[in-house]
């Protein structure tokens, strides 16, 4: 029934529509840190169990142990197998379904195809105009803003010319009319005639993750304005949905993406090896276009131009991607230049200073309420001192807060003591920790029968067929995690090395980062059912809190490697037990004897710390 839609569609409409909106739908939820609490819509409960995890897109209840992703959520409480659940959320998400039986939406499906291969064919030919003899004035152009022409290749930069050639050319390709049309590259005028959208512009085309051509960007190439144009909203493109060179930047093997606002700038940072740079296309990001970055990234680092209406953007951005659970940062250029201007004349290294030192949201919410504000004054240091503590009080961590105060009493000669005791009133810390409190009390003892080793708890009631199945599956979520590691599990524990039950989960995810590619655990969950995403659910949520990843993959395989060497030694056992039924001679029982003694020294190997 899965394969009604490919693993991308699916992973897509999971993408676009954010757990916290889609349960606040049904579920009254308050905020708590990493959490979202609420009343549990599965059983009948008085006092919350139920938590949705905005970071790893998750719910999970201890009550009933339920669990899953925004799919599993929507299927349940809807009451709705998985095509239907996955129909239900493309829509939520405005998305159009990939052909199907349905006879519109197969002529969509149709239409869209022909457009992107119309956009196909477009960006090839705007590549060759731009070659040609009447491409010279782009060409020029293009030197003197020092692109290159690797990059021109790479970003398939083009010419279009100055008249109308598209519907003609198009035409005669054999492209339905509709599809020209809708394609936003021709407008119809009147009287049966066809102008081209874009006309004597340089021509970047926009590419799609997968690489397909959703619209374009011209940038005139002289005073004309507007200085840029775009297509219009398609069936294949939506702004929104979409960063600039993504498709490239999400190969970067850091997770790490810096986002800028125009074309050049990419164009320019990928040109001197910045290639984790990604566009915006002008406007504040969008939250999907935050749910997309947060697929890739790690860390995001915001580089806005120095204007107004570019700060105004980064600090909505910051919010956003923030409230989104991304880490992120800001990264301020000097003397109100953009990152293109900035790195043609100070050159990659001094950008890549500028990206050591950017700002994390607290120092750049301060450094925003500072600009306004004098602090020679004694009136502007009160209100300093207000404002900075409404934003420290937002940090939950005590040992960060104390290193924010310490920096701010230091750098703006406020004492440590008034900044503390300003935080600490707006905290009310009381509240706070009555409701840490009793969360982590539900979190640690949900049933009293959990076993330590190091940090990872395993049911002491599993036989060891299932503890080995479940620390495969812990393994597989720090994978998910934490993609760097991968490379230190794979040489320990491989494929093969996996139980039959976990064999299908673990080869999609050694693939995919085998081919680089990266992967969120959330993913994972698209394709299992109710009580496995319930389990693996857990997991993510309650076993997977590790500062060191490395540390605990080395202590998970070991393990597994214990594990299945007690499982051998107690096959042995069972053998020696049963001698006589079995007949063995005495040479047999000897040899069983000697890698029993073997497994003994072996397992006492991977226990000992
Ligand atoms: P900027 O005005 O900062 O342009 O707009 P830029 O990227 O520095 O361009 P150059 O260096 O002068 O060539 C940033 C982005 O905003 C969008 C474009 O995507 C542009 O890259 N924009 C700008 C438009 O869509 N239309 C416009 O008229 C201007
Ligand atoms: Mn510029």
């Amino acid at each position: 029934m899965k394969a009604f839609f490919t693993e991308e569609f699916i992973e897509e409409v999971r993408m676009n529509n954010d757990i916290v909106e889609v349960v606040s739908e049904y579920v009254h939820l308050k905020r708590k840190g990493r959490y979202f609490f609420g009343l549990c819509p599965f059983h009948n409960e008085r006092t919350p169990s139920f938590t949705v995890t905005p970071d790893l897109q998750i719910f999970n209840c201890f009550g009933c142990n339920k669990g899953g992703n925004v799919i599993h959520f929507i299927m349940s409480i809807e009451n709705l197998d998985f095509v239907e659940a996955i129909k239900f959320l493309a829509e939520r998400a405005g998305m159009e379904l990939p052909g199907n039986d349905n006879s519109e939406s197969a002529k969509e499906y149709k239409l869209k195809t022909e457009i992107l291969n119309i956009n196909k064919f477009v960006a090839q030919s705007y590549y060759n105009n731009l070659m040609s003899e009447k491409g010279s004035g782009a060409r020029e152009y293009l030197s003197r803003r020092k692109i290159n022409h690797a990059v021109v290749k790479k970003f398939g930069l083009g010419y279009s010319f100055p008249g109308n050639t598209l519907y003609e050319l198009l035409q005669e390709k054999g492209f339905s009319k509709e599809a020209i049309i809708k394609s936003g590259l021709v407008i119809e005028g009147k009287r049966g005639k066809y102008f081209d959208r874009f006309r004597n512009r340089l021509m970047f085309p926009i590419f799609d993750v997968r690489g397909n051509v959703i619209g374009f960007g011209g940038r005139a190439l002289d005073d004309t304005l507007p200085k840029y144009m775009n297509s219009p909203e398609t069936l294949v493109y939506n702004k929104g949905r979409n960063l600039y060179a993504l498709n490239f930047a999400k190969n970067f093997k850091d997770k790490k993406l810096i986002i800028v606002e125009g074309y050049m700038d990419v164009i320019t940072l990928h040109q001197n090896g910045i290639i984790n740079s990604v566009a915006s296309l002008g406007t504040a990001l969008t939250e999907n276009q935050g749910r997309l970055l947060k697929k890739y990234a790690e860390e995001v680092i915001i580089s806005f131009d120095a204007d107004a209406a570019g700060q105004k953007a980064a600090m909505r951005s910051l919010d956003m991607l923030t409230n989104i659970g991304c880490k992120v940062k800001v990264l301020t250029i000097p003397n109100g230049k953009d990152p293109d201007e900035y790195v043609r004349e100070n050159g990659p290294e001094a950008f890549k200073e500028l990206i050591d030192n950017s700002m994390n949201l607290v120092e750049y919410k301060i450094g925003a309420v500072k600009k306004n504000i004098d602090t020679n004054t004694t009136e502007g240091k009160i209100e300093f001192v207000k404002k900075a503590a409404e934003i420290l009080s937002l940090i939950e961590s005590p040992a960060e807060l104390e290193i924010y105060i310490r920096k701010i009493s230091e750098q703006y000669e406020i004492s440590m003591g008034s900044l503390y005791a300003e935080v600490q009133n707006r905290k009310s810390p009381k509240k706070v920790n009555k409701e840490l409190r009793s969360f982590s009390k539900r979190q640690n003892v949900p049933d009293g029968k959990k076993e330590f080793l190091n940090k990872i708890e395993i049911s002491k009631t599993f036989n060891n067929d299932k503890k080995i199945i479940y620390s495969e599956l812990i393994l597989i979520a720090i994978l998910c995690m934490d993609n760097s590691v991968f490379k230190l599990v794979k040489d320990k524990y491989d494929l093969n090395s996996f139980s039959e039950e976990n064999k299908h989960i673990a080869s999609y995810v050694y693939e995919k980062l085998e081919a680089k590619a990266r992967i969120v655990p959330v993913e994972l969950l698209n394709s299992m059912d109710a009580d496995k995403a319930g389990e693996f659910a857990r997991i993510l949520e309650q076993e997977c809190n590790f500062d060191d990843s490395e540390k605990a993959v080395v202590d998970i395989i070991n393990r597994l490697f214990t594990l299945k060497l007690e499982n051998r030694k107690q096959e042995i056992l069972e053998k020696i037990r049963n001698k006589d039924k079995l007949n063995l001679n005495s040479l047999q029982i000897n040899e069983l004897l000697k890698e029993l003694n073997d497994l003994v020294f072996e397992i006492k190997k991977y226990s000992e710390p």
